[in-house]
């Protein structure tokens, strides 16, 4: 969990470089993905896809590379990649997106979340974070000199549906200053699987008018929803385009995560304050991936790819859900995303040092299982993390083969009930 990178520290042995290197600490992808690297587990921590990226989407990127399509692109985007963005979005934010006004590529979202947040925040200014929340949002809140603010979504462990999990509106509104700006969201949620409801957006979105606030909207999991939950758009929402920043990526969408190419789309106002702290941070984002991007989103219709890729991760899904059913780690079923939380409050494992629960935990389940899960904590600020002393984060964006080498290794979990 990062601490404040600003806070200056007045004693004699006060060294900057060490203090900041401090405050932003390593992520818990890096040490897990470590972890399972030494240790030879199966991981299904990070979530990152192991099978191969489409054929169609490779052979773009060769090709584009062929082509000599290797200068600076247009900062604000490769013309070609903005065109298919408004194509593939303009009916699902139900407008004509303008593709040289309205849109931003950036360098993943991560980027996309950065550069919004550089470009909006000043310093002093409170960003509300929803807890969980994934851990880029708090460093770059930091970094920009604001002050985030955590807002907790409440459920209990142990429940059989990310739906469970919800968003205490009058906590939000109670969280509310005249410093507030911003509003990050993520739907659907990462670490949960929750998929925010019409109704919750809405409510979200009437205090987000009453008090001018601006929302980013990170939906780098849009095209990973299951039936019958659906992906509702807050930009869509009666008065909310002109006060949301929305982001999508490439990485996710197409299984690329190492291409790193995301969007913003977000009306002119902001998209252009959003390229503003763009141009300054990658300035450009690299054109042959821009160019297999869109060549891969101008043919993912016609070959019915999201459509696809959610059936895909479905089946994944129920996979999961029934290996960690049957040894008796009541997996919470997500609406959206590719992650399961599990409930670890039956495994008997030591805590020891300063260590939390669920981080001593899924060390176990890493070192002593061979499998790798994600302790939830660092995806909460430091007063909420006990509420995730008993949860495990597992992903399924795994080969069928692994998720089967997983499922053999944990049955040596198996809790009897
Ligand atoms: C909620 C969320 N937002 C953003 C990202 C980063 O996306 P990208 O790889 O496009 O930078 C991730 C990646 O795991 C994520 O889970």
């Amino acid at each position: 969990m990062h601490a404040d990178p600003n806070q200056r520290d007045t004693s004699p042995s006060y060294d900057p470089v060490a203090h900041r290197v401090r405050a932003f600490g390593a992520t818990v992808f890096a040490e897990f993905t470590a972890l399972a690297n030494a240790t030879g587990a199966v991981n299904l921590g990070q979530g990152f896809p192991n099978f191969p990226a489409p054929d169609f989407v490779k052979e773009a990127a060769q090709a584009a590379i062929a082509a000599d399509l290797n200068q600076y692109a247009r900062s604000a985007g490769h013309p070609r990649l903005v065109n298919a963005l408004a194509q593939v979005y303009s009916p699902l934010f139900g407008r004509t997106l303008d593709p040289m006004q309205e849109i931003v590529v950036t360098v993943g979202a991560t980027e996309g979340i950065f550069a919004t947040v550089q470009a909006l925040v000043n310093p002093g200014d409170e960003v509300i974070l929803i807890e969980p929340f994934y851990d880029s949002y708090p460093a770059s809140v930091l970094m920009a000199g604001g002050t985030p603010v955590y807002v907790p979504l409440r459920g209990p462990v142990g429940s059989r549906s990310a739906a469970a999990w919800v968003l205490d509106i009058d906590e939000l509104a109670a969280a509310i200053t005249p410093r507030t700006k911003l509003i990050l969201l993520n739907t659907p949620l990462n670490p949960l699987g929750k998929v925010y409801s019409r109704t919750e957006l809405a409510a979200i979105a009437t205090l987000v008018q009453a008090h001018n606030l601006t929302v980013l909207s990170d939906e780098v999991y849009e095209w990973m929803v299951y039936p019958p939950a659906e992906h509702v758009r807050i930009a869509t929402l009666p008065g909310m385009w002109e006060r949301t920043v929305t982001l999508g990526s490439a990485g996710k969408t197409f299984s690329v995560t190492g291409w790193k190419i995301g969007w913003a789309i977000a009306p002119p106002r902001l998209a252009h304050a959003v390229l503003m702290a763009h141009q300054w941070i990658p300035f450009a984002v690299s054109t042959p991936m821009q160019e297999a991007v869109a060549v891969a989103l101008e043919q993912a219709e016609p070959r019915c790819y999201f459509a696809w890729l959610s059936a895909l991760y479905q089946a994944k899904r129920d996979r999961l859900l029934g290996v960690l059913d049957d040894i008796g780690l009541t997996p919470m079923a997500p609406d959206g995303s590719y992650f399961i939380i599990v409930d670890t409050s039956k495994i008997n494992v030591p805590v020891t040092g300063d260590s939390r629960r669920d981080v001593a935990v899924c060390r176990w389940l890493t070192g002593e299982i061979g499998v790798a899960a994600i302790p939830p904590s660092p995806f909460y600020s430091g007063p909420h993390q006990s509420l995730t002393d008993n949860m495990a984060r597992f992903t399924f964006c795994k080969t069928d083969d692994m998720l089967e080498e997983a499922a053999r290794r944990l049955q040596r979990v198996k809790i009897q009930r």
